[in-house]
């Protein structure tokens, strides 16, 4: 163990301790669970010993699996397959798990995670087995304290006293750097994320997993799971097949597949990628002309005036892609209304989230605030916009999209008022813009596809499974 003593990152630190502890007790595996900040799940963050698809077994709940450990109790299970405080019992005797001993990690006295240990033999734990995992699980807390930064010295306060969740991410080893890009594009829009917490076995052979399936992501608050391929369309059949096993056998499983060229032009938008700086080649065709945008905007403009008659209203535009869109559909309002615009930071490979430019001038508080944005592709913009306005108590909140990309949608938002329905084309024009061109375009054009993505980056590992 003179690795502890080493500048090991915590993450190596972790991993030393997990393998010491099962090699000294000689058993199977040992792993090092935390707890979310509610304390309601449990994830594996270090492991030794145990496989794949154990680990990503699912989502453990911490009130089924050995739930006297939040009370900061060492607890004891002889026989994994049969022990009702365990919540995934067939699996454990799948993997061959006899008994397992856990452990609590704690700090201040507040339990945050547990180290258990596995054994395929069935065992009973001596107290010295019992004290030398009491005292791995201290280490363990030890290193995970040195990632949170948290003073040992410092008084004990709701802030210290539990590992965020965010902090997390610390520990996660991304297979590739356009996960760990994608984690920093939902982090700066504020979507909560695990990376492969979960396997889905797709084939059985001899009641053995033969086959199984881990999406990348898995973005609790949206109860979404997401597939990022950087593989070429034409090596895709593999994988498509899986997918569509995935579809059939878990058909209650909301999932999500970005291809690599999604993935390509959805960091395009935000200039970053393989096609960051692509020099569009003008505008390949018109989608929706400028009489059809006005006959559009007069309807939308007649709907919102009938809907809010008698009521006042105030418009929040986003910028700035809203403003023609904006300053037509007020003049097709005939109620009163009262504008206001919000401008909100770019997302360009940055670390931080997403902060307000330009913020309101007016209170919205007990107010009707119709949200007005020229576009809704991914709703990541605009779900942070709606739950940023929420929390400042408007009377009613809803939202006038004159272009809906919902093919692309990644966040559900509500739309109650769209203009057009669009497919998964870049459109410029009427406002919106490529790289800051094409704004002032009278019509509502698609782009002639841009060079296409260039084959630079590995195909991984796990691509390749
Ligand atoms: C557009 C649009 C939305 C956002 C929607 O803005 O005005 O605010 O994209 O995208 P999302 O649903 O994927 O989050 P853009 O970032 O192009 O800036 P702009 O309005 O200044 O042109």
């Amino acid at each position: 163990m003179a690795e502890l003593n080493s500048n090991l990152p915590p993450k190596e630190l972790l991993e030393h301790i997990a393998r010491s502890c099962a090699n000294a007790l000689s058993v199977a595996g040992c792993s090092i669970l935390l707890l979310n900040s509610k304390k309601t799940h449990l994830l594996h963050v270090s492991s030794h010993g145990l496989g794949d698809w154990y680990l990503r077994k699912g989502f453990i709940e911490a009130d089924k699996s050995l739930p006297e450990m939040l009370r900061g109790e060492v607890v004891e299970v002889t026989d994994a397959g049969q022990d009702l405080r365990l919540q995934f019992r067939e699996m454990a005797e799948q993997a061959g798990i006899a008994s397992i001993l856990s452990v609590p990690l704690q700090q201040n006295g507040e339990t945050f995670g547990a180290l258990r240990v596995y054994s395929r033999n069935r065992r009973i734990f001596s107290r010295r087995d019992k004290e030398f995992a009491a005292r791995m699980a201290d280490l363990s807390a030890l290193v995970l304290r040195q990632i949170q930064s948290v003073e040992l010295t410092t008084k004990p306060s709701p802030e210290n006293q539990e590992l965020k969740p965010l902090e997390l991410k610390k520990l996660v080893t991304f297979a590739h750097p356009s996960e760990e890009q994608f984690a920093r594009l939902l982090d700066f829009y504020d979507i909560k994320w695990l990376y492969e917490p979960r396997s889905f076995p797709l084939q059985w052979q001899d009641n053995r997993i033969g086959e199984m399936f881990t999406p990348d992501f898995y973005l609790p608050e949206l109860n979404l799971y997401v597939e990022l391929t950087t593989l070429k369309q034409s090596l895709m059949r593999e994988k498509n097949q899986k997918i569509r096993h995935l579809k059939e056998l878990y058909p209650e499983v909301e999932f999500k597949l970005l291809t690599r060229k999604d993935y390509s032009n959805l960091l395009a938008k935000y200039g970053c990628g393989p096609l960051a700086g692509a020099k569009a080649e003008g505008v390949a065709r018109v989608l929706f002309g400028d009489a059809q945008i006005e006959e559009k905007v007069r309807e939308l403009g007649k709907r919102i005036s009938d809907d809010y008659a008698s009521h006042s209203l105030l418009l929040v535009g986003v910028l700035k892609g809203v403003f023609c869109f904006m300053a037509d559909l007020m003049r097709h309002i005939s109620i009163p209304v009262a504008v206001d615009f919000l401008g909100i930071s770019y997302y360009a490979d940055a670390s931080s989230g997403v902060s307000i430019t330009r913020d309101l001038d007016q209170s919205i508080k007990g107010k009707n605030v119709l949200m007005v944005e020229d576009i809704v592709d991914t709703g990541m913009t605009l779900n942070y916009i709606l739950n940023y306005l929420r929390t400042r108590d408007p009377a009613s909140l809803k939202v006038c999209a004159l272009l809906d990309k919902r093919v692309r949608r990644l966040v559900q938002v509500p739309l109650d008022y769209v203009g057009f329905e669009i497919g998964d084309e870049f459109v410029v024009g009427y406002g919106l813009d490529y790289q800051g061109e094409y704004r002032n375009l009278p019509f509502i054009g698609v782009l002639k596809p841009t060079t296409s993505v260039p084959q630079t980056e590995r195909e991984t590992k796990k691509d390749s499974e």
